[in-house]
């Protein structure tokens, strides 16, 4: 679904990337694991179209997006839960929901998404007409989440999912991850410390300073003893 090819990423003068190679398959969810700085969230930036690649490229669906715009690189069905929600806080719920399927294909089936995230996230449904910045950082998260998914995308890249939310409200979050997962929904999780997003995940990767490192199932990282020191805390 996804080919990432030997891509070199700059920001600014600074190298960020470097001949970074990686690919998600249908139907799989795939963690990116990584410390303060690796390059995380620059990597889903650069699947968005934001930064475009000097050396390599990526494909979608067996298509070159290397140096398609955002617009459409989202028009063809990836979505992304940014690192810090950004959802529009002075917007209801349901505003921030319907801002999620502003893609054309996404917008004729409105009601049909928003019954989906509703099941979901039922908490959502309660309060749809609730500003959205007055909702806790767990309720923040879901609607995020549930923006994302009204596009129907084809791909969903979550950053940073659980950031400041509690054990608890993180174990929901990847209770509904494990929904999606069911229901063949392709996500990359791109993680800080994640025991919990491998878990939920087929396979991984370990981001050191903007370089592929380690990769392998999930099992396999879930019991390397480096993985599980470093980015585990175990
Ligand atoms: N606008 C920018 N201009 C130049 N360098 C930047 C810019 N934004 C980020 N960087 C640099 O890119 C590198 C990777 O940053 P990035 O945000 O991708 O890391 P990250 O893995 O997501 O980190 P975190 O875990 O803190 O979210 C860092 O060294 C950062 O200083
Ligand atoms: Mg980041």
């Amino acid at each position: 679904m996804l080919e990432v090819n030997g891509i070199d990423i700059f920001r600014g003068e600074a190298q960020i990337l470097w001949d970074l190679t990686f690919r998600v398959e249908r139907g799989e969810v795939v963690t990116v694991l990584g410390g303060n700085g690796a390059g995380k969230t620059t990597l889903m930036e650069s699947i968005l179209g934001l930064h475009h690649p000097k050396k390599g490229n990526l494909l979608f669906l067996g298509k070159s997006i290397t140096f398609q715009p955002s617009f459409q690189i989202i028009r063809m069905g990836v979505a992304c839960v940014p690192e810090g929600r950004r959802i529009f806080k002075d917007m209801t719920v349901y505003e921030n929901l319907e801002m999620g399927a502003y893609p054309s294909k996404a917008r004729s089936s409105l009601e049909e998404s928003l019954e989906w995230v509703f099941s979901l996230f039922p908490v959502l449904k309660e309060r749809k007409r609730q500003i959205a910045g007055t909702l806790s950082g767990g309720e923040q998260q879901m609607l995020a989440i549930g923006r994302a998914l009204m596009s129907k995308p084809i791909l969903l890249l979550l950053d940073e999912l659980s950031l400041g939310l509690s054990p608890k409200i993180t174990r929901e979050i990847y209770g509904t991850i494990e929904k999606l997962r069911e229901e063949g929904v392709t996500m990359l999780l791109i993680k800080q410390n994640a025991t919990l997003a491998l878990r939920h995940s087929h396979r991984g990767y370990i981001l050191e300073t903007g370089r592929i490192t380690i990769q392998g199932t999930s099992q396999e990282l879930l019991g390397n003893e480096h993985i599980r020191k470093a980015y585990l805390g175990m």
